[in-house]
């Protein structure tokens, strides 16, 4: 059985590849390289997939086991990773927004972050 703690660092594991992902694109877009674009893509889309599986893993080991009975953070959680696993696209199509994204991600990333640590069930 996955403990609480190793899915902890495993959903942060991911966070960490999210950003570094992001980050890359963000600037390989800007500079309309091609090259290491295909591996930011890759690291972007494994990271995704490690912070839901994670998170998932982390709401079952607090108790929440169906969805039925998530608490309003969680689904906020679910929102702000589904932007983060999107945003890919405006980078790609919408280059001018690149300096706002650029402060936009780690400000998402912060918010995803305070709901589960306050948990606050507005
Ligand atoms: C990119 C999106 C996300 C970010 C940046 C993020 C960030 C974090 C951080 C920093 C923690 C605190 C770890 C700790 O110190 O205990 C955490 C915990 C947690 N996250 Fe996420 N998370 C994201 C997405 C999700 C998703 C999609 C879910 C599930 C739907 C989720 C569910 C949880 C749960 C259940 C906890 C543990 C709360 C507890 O310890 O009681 N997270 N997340």
């Amino acid at each position: 059985m996955v403990s609480y703690e190793a899915y902890t660092v495993i959903h942060i594991l991911g966070i960490m590849l999210l950003l570094l992902s992001l980050g890359a694109y963000l600037i390989l877009s800007m500079n309309k390289s091609v090259k290491g674009k295909k591996l930011a893509a890759i690291t972007h889309g494994i990271a995704i997939l490690i912070i839901l599986v994670a998170g998932f893993g982390l709401l079952a080991r607090i108790g929440y086991m169906s969805v039925n009975n998530w608490p309003l953070w969680a689904w906020l959680k679910l929102a702000i990773w589904l932007i983060l696993a999107l945003i890919i696209i405006p980078i790609k199509r919408m280059p001018n927004l690149i300096p706002v994204l650029w402060f936009l991600i780690p400000i998402l990333g912060a918010l995803a972050a305070y709901l589960a640590i306050y948990k606050i069930d507005f």
